[in-house]
């Protein structure tokens, strides 16, 4: 391991935190960058184009409801993840349409015609484009940033959940079959077991 370069007393142009972690190998202006992107897509590839895909699944509300939990833990995971950014010295851009477009995954848009099939194969794709995006911040960061590697541990347990969510639902809308993902309804909407640090659901 690198020796971690040193921070005088009481100097606040640096930052042990910072440094402990690039002495273990981790590239921290890379990491910011990708943590930058996965906050946009969290925030507005996902939860906010979420929200209209949840309005247009009228006349199911049992896609409405598992649309609504992944939405908000989408929002969940951009609020857990947007201090990080700060604390390794990172800043969110000071302008929104260039947040957005530098989205790590593409804008989950209302899909035309705005069928249950197509929303919800949307919503499959762009939980896949987060389980991703998260393992590859997992990969930047296992064994040498335990923090930034506990959130995004925490992030893709539940973007794995939400693939799940909509294989089931999916195949269940399109394809008139059964693949099981495990689910039962959280406690309230938007539990975030995970990332919220909420009790899992275990009977
Ligand atoms: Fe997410
Ligand atoms: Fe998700």
């Amino acid at each position: 391991m690198a020796e971690a370069k040193k921070i005088g007393y009481g100097d606040l142009t640096g930052r042990v935190g910072v440094e402990e972690i690039r002495a273990r190998g981790v590239d921290v202006d890379l990491l910011i960058k990708k943590l930058i992107a996965n906050a946009a897509a969290e925030f507005s590839s996902t939860y906010y184009y979420y929200t209209i895909l949840r309005m247009h699944l009228a006349g199911h509300e049992d896609y409405k409801e598992i649309c609504e939990d992944a939405r908000l833990e989408d929002r969940a995971h951009w609020e857990l993840i947007v201090p990080r950014i700060y604390e390794l010295g990172g800043e969110l851009p000071n302008d929104l349409p260039a947040f957005h477009n530098g989205a790590g995954c593409a804008p989950a848009k209302l899909p035309s015609p705005p069928t249950a099939v197509n929303i919800l194969t949307l919503l499959l794709e762009s939980e896949r484009c987060a389980i991703r995006s998260w393992s590859e911040i997992c990969d930047l960061t296992f064994g040498k940033d335990p923090r930034t590697y506990d959130m995004a541990a925490r992030i893709l347990n539940e973007e794995i959940e939400h693939e799940a969510w909509f294989i089931e639902l999916l195949a269940q809308e399109r394809d008139h079959k059964t693949i099981p993902s495990g689910h039962f309804r959280r406690g309230e909407p938007g539990e975030a077991p995970y990332s919220k640090n909420r009790r899992f659901y275990n009977p």
